[in-house]
């Protein structure tokens, strides 16, 4: 497979296709990652649960991601690399871009940040610095104290409403994906219909342009508590590559997400 570019994966969603994307958080991960075919690579703060142990993802800090996003970008060849900036590290514009940019000088090629409306002048201001942004929206794991626990966001008309909103706020400021985490399936449709860039889903139904998984969690590596989208592929071939390489043709296929791992309502 060629690099991986923002352009390249913008064409791919305009021709009616969709991509892929796995967390990695070394250098191992991603090099299988690239063997598999997978579009791009998500250094997400994830890790604060995957790789350091802790209950949520609020501890992870940005020199963390710095670490995590230069071991994958030495071993990336192929994947476009989109890294998470943590917990209270872009509480304001001005911090956003200072952090922005030691996370880009690491080798992250996007940034994602978990928000809605209040990032627009942010998103404005990195993309007038060069620098791509995804917007994760619905089940965003940094406000889990906000949301009392794990759960399904964008429930009822004014939820939905206001996310649709979000997302065009969002949109029109600049940002360049956005990312839908565990929101009703009608929702995530109709964000998607809505939107003029790309939309990765997770727990979001079939009906975004993208599906990211954390790849502990598809190759059977949590022995915790598996949320309802996962699925273990390594249980289904045997071995890492041809389990990441079955997770992209299901998803180009359409196969996966299947109607067990999407919330209706
Ligand atoms: O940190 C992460 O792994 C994420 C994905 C679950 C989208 O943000
Ligand atoms: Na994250």
């Amino acid at each position: 497979m060629k690099k991986q570019t923002l352009t390249s994966l913008n064409k791919l969603v305009a021709e009616g296709g969709k991509f892929t994307c796995l967390t990695s958080y070394d250098a191992t991960m991603a090099s299988l990652i690239n063997a598999a075919g997978v579009e791009s690579i998500l250094v997400g703060d994830s890790l604060g649960m995957v790789i350091q142990g802790h209950q949520s993802t609020l501890p992870v800090t940005v020199d963390d991601i710095i670490y995590h996003t230069q071991a994958v970008a030495r071993a990336n060849s192929t994947a476009f690399i989109l890294s998470d900036l943590p917990f209270m590290s872009y509480q304001n514009t001005e911090t956003a871009l200072i952090n922005s940019g030691k996370v880009m000088q690491a080798g992250a090629e996007m940034i994602k940040l978990e928000g809605g409306e209040w990032l627009t002048e942010t998103v404005f201001r990195l993309a007038q610095n060069g620098v791509p942004t995804c917007i994760h929206m619905g089940l965003t794991p940094q406000s889990v104290n906000k949301f009392g626990g794990y759960r399904v966001q964008g429930r009822g008309e004014d939820a939905s409403t206001r996310m649709l909103n979000d997302a065009k706020a969002i949109e029109e400021a600049g940002a360049d994906f956005l990312l839908l985490e565990c929101v009703p399936r009608p929702l995530a449709q109709a964000i998607t219909a809505q939107a003029g860039i790309p939309v990765i889903g997770i727990g979001a139904g079939p009906d975004t342009d993208a599906q990211v998984l954390v790849s502990a969690d598809m190759l059977g590596m949590n022995l915790g508590h598996k949320a309802r989208f996962v699925k273990d592929y390594v249980a289904l071939t045997g071995h890492f590559v041809p389990a990441i390489e079955l997770f992209v043709k299901e998803v180009k296929e359409g196969l996966y997400p299947a109607p067990e791992h999407w919330f209706e309502s």
